[in-house]
């Protein structure tokens, strides 16, 4: 495979391809696990994602890339084959959560600031040793209007911070997945999640541009334009997909290598539903495809439970959602095909 940045990063969108997010940190998996009743351990954190690894069929046609946590990216399969091996074998690039985590901003309550810069030009010759092409590193943004949240500051240092590390990255001959993520969590209209979706994506690129980032290679990795999820409101897809494209028209350059949505709390199906009806609406200037953590896993977690013995109903679970993905990452999902399954 070609080594040059543009090249990756229009790999990791090619055609109905998506990205498996699966770098959930320690603290982070534990909560997956603790809902489905299994115990975290280095082994079974291994098994459970070797399963989705060894989904052959769905991961050669569906996956363009995983993106892997520190542990994963150095352990073993049960027999002993190296995880990153396996995730090659099917043709997926593997890639590496850099960033440290969301951390209070000091003198901004509610706010939060990204960390990990500090050694990161180590760690990213690390990780391309270790066989990563690119990397991801999310910026939080929280939306309570109230309380002034977010604040200029909290939107400038994240992107700031963005721009530092797709710098670094590409230095390393590692594409930088550049996710700024305005949470759902919040109470808030689909038009206040416009607004400040829009003030975070015009400083980002303000700041990728201040910061000499090649935009060609790099990935989007963006919120949709949503509804909170306190506010009582689901939007609906065809208002989603508007609102999401017009706000892109407005802020991203057409040269970068594309785009992969994170799910961020929404429904398996929505999430689907949404990025179908965002390509439906096509031709855009970039490819817009999934880079979905939950959405793509929480139904094959709950099949595999622990169980050596449910491997292949898990497998079957993800390889059902990827192919939905698949679908609407290309504009041709149906709400039947769901029913199908
Ligand atoms: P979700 O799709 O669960 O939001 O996770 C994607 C991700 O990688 C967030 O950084």
């Amino acid at each position: 495979m070609s080594e040059r940045l543009e090249d990756i990063a229009a790999a990791m969108v090619a055609d109905g391809k998506g990205l498996l997010a699966a770098d959930e940190s320690s603290g982070t998996i534990k909560k997956r696990f603790d809902v489905i009743g299994v115990e975290s351990t280095a082994d079974s954190r291994r098994d459970y994602r070797e399963m989705m690894f060894r989904a052959r069929e769905a991961m050669t046609r569906y996956i363009s890339g995983v993106i892997l946590y520190d542990e994963t990216i150095r352990q073993k399969a049960a027999d002993g084959t190296p995880l990153v091996d396996i995730i090659k074998a099917t043709g997926a690039i593997p890639g590496i959560k850099v960033d440290a985590g969301a951390k209070p901003l000091a003198g901004y309550p509610g706010d939060t600031i990204t960390e990990g810069l500090d050694g990161l030009r180590e760690r990213l010759a690390d990780y391309y040793k270790l066989g990563a092409r690119f990397a991801k590193w999310r910026a939080v943004i929280d939306i309570d209007v109230a309380r002034g949240v977010p604040s200029a500051t909290s939107i400038g240092s994240n992107a700031h911070a963005l721009a530092r590390y797709a710098a670094l990255c590409q230095e390393a001959g590692i594409v930088p997945i550049v996710e700024p993520e305005v949470l759902m969590d919040g109470a808030h209209d689909i038009g206040t999640c416009y607004e400040i979706s829009k003030a975070t994506l015009t400083k980002l690129y303000t700041e990728l541009y201040a910061a000499r980032v090649v935009l060609e290679g790099t990935i989007l990795k963006p919120n949709m334009v949503l509804a909170g999820k306190k506010s009582g409101n689901s939007s609906r897809p065809e208002e989603v997909a508007e609102k999401t494209i017009k706000l892109f028209r407005e802020t991203v350059p057409a040269a970068i290598g594309g785009i992969a949505f994170l799910s961020g709390g929404q429904s398996d199906e929505e999430a689907t539903a949404n990025l179908n009806a965002i390509n439906a609406i096509g031709p855009h200037p970039w490819k817009l495809t999934f880079s979905y953590g939950r959405a793509l896993q929480a139904a094959p977690q709950k099949a595999w439970g622990g169980k050596a013995a449910n491997v292949a109903a898990a497998q079957a679970a993800f390889a059902h959602r990827a192919h939905m993905n698949h679908l609407a990452a290309l504009g041709k999902w149906q709400p039947e095909l769901e029913q199908a399954a």
